[in-house]
């Protein structure tokens, strides 16, 4: 017998799901190990509507965290393809998510990006639902029409620590449950709750969403790329000691002086600092407190205090930064000061939205404990940057004379992504 899952078999499901992939997989076998991939999936609109379908509308996906639904009524709106989903702060106090679908004949309830309703009320014919979803009023409607029936359809939603997460999927994996395990005693010294958003900087990058993952996955392009960024940075990053080219060797001594000094900061606080890496299961991730150079406090140009006040449970601001790599579409850092938290969604095979927020304690007050400009400025600087990188990444990859090249030893990361994209694909059609 098959089993109905919300009027789609799981039979009919798999069957979509291997048709998807089939376009996918015949690219992926020409991936060569420990090489970039090949250019038609950074470039092929047809594989990019696969993935959407295969990998985007069945993985947990970063889409913000608590602070940008602080109050009752708040929301937050994700497109992703056809799809939209709003992210909204019940009149209980608890965060939801549902389709962004009217049930009467279905049109785009909410359309900004942010804000904040009473009631969501369908801008075609009224029809109103309650925070939590129901359906409270239908004018018109004839009496009959069973109300309880015509509530807003749900999205998986996950909490980490007021890190938010949805599942587009009616069956969605457990995995972020036990990352969460693992992952939540690093975030939750940072009292993500009691923060607000400082500022928050959308920026459409001109490339396939794989090579802003893939970009951030290293930091072989710091060096020189990011003259900003590296004042706090260690340039080393991703390198084992005995793959520090010398000329970066006096920062390799200066990291190993700064962790030690991090390390025993964090164990007197009993703070996890350790690496955890588990880059390859669905919710792929990589978690480790890191010192930053200079001062070694925040992502200033001297590793100064951006924000005169402190997150969450920390006593003082010489923290280094907590710093997490999510597959398949986030990336943040955690100082002591404040927090930045970077979402990717994929807009076109060509196109990437990259949404940076920067979070600071919920009672700094801008222009006393922290100016906006200058706490926004390394990473703004830093993903205008990266952008012109992926955007040259692209097209170079579109001209006929792209071959997949051979990754460095700085790469290993990127590699763990490009494997893991393999991995997803394959599993999500039943190789
Ligand atoms: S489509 Fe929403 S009320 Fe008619
Ligand atoms: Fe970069």
């Amino acid at each position: 017998m098959t089993a109905v899952v919300r009027g789609t078999s799981v039979e009919t499901r798999r069957g979509e799901a291997a048709a998807a992939a089939e376009p996918l997989l015949a690219a992926l076998d020409l991936r060569l190990p420990g090489h970039a991939l090949p250019a038609p999936l950074y470039t092929d609109p047809d594989l990019f509507d696969h993935e959407l379908r295969l990998l985007w509308r069945r993985q947990w996906l970063f889409v913000g965290s608590v602070a940008e639904v602080p109050e009752p009524g708040d929301y937050l709106t994700v497109d992703l393809g056809t799809s939209s989903v709003l992210v909204l702060h019940d009149d209980d106090g608890q965060v939801r998510a549902f389709h962004n679908v009217c049930r009467h004949r279905g049109s785009r309830l909410v359309t900004e990006a942010h804000g904040s309703v009473g009631n969501i009320v369908c801008g075609y014919h009224r029809w109103t639902y309650g925070t939590d979803g129901r359906l409270l009023h239908a004018p018109q409607m004839p009496p009959e029409t069973d109300l309880s029936c015509l509530g807003l359809r749900s999205v998986a939603l996950h909490d980490l620590a007021g890190l938010l997460f949805v599942n587009l999927s009616a069956a969605p994996s457990d995995d972020l449950a036990q990352v969460h395990r693992v992952v939540a005693p690093y975030v939750a010294p940072h009292g993500l709750a009691r923060t607000k958003v400082a500022a928050q900087v959308d920026l459409v990058e001109q490339a396939n969403w794989k090579l802003v993952m893939e970009n951030n996955r290293e930091c072989y392009h710091c060096e020189g790329g990011h003259p900003e960024l590296t004042q706090t940075f260690f340039p080393t990053w991703g390198l084992e000691a005995d793959q520090i080219p010398p000329h970066l060797q006096p920062d390799h001594d200066r990291y190993l002086l700064a962790e030690a000094d991090l390390q025993r900061a964090c164990e007197s606080r009993s703070l996890p600092h350790a690496c955890v890496e588990d880059l390859d299961r669905p919710v792929g991730f990589w978690i480790r407190r890191e010192p930053l150079d200079g001062a070694g406090e925040s992502f200033s140009l001297d590793g100064n205090r951006l924000v005169g006040r402190l997150l969450g449970d920390f006593t003082e601001h010489r923290m280094g930064r907590l710093s997490l790599h999510l597959q398949p579409n986030a990336w943040a850092h955690l100082m002591a000061d404040h927090a930045v938290t970077f979402s990717v969604v994929p807009l076109a095979v060509d196109r990437t939205l990259v949404r940076t927020t920067w979070l600071v304690p919920a009672d700094a007050v801008p222009g006393v404990d922290y100016d906006v400009d200058t706490l926004t400025e390394v990473w703004r600087r830093t993903n205008e940057q990266d952008a012109a990188f992926v955007a040259a990444a692209q097209a170079g990859v579109t001209d006929p004379a792209y071959l997949p090249g051979p990754y460095s030893q700085a790469e290993r990361h990127v590699d763990a992504f490009v494997r893991w994209y393999d991995a997803r694909v394959r599993a999500e059609a039943g190789r």
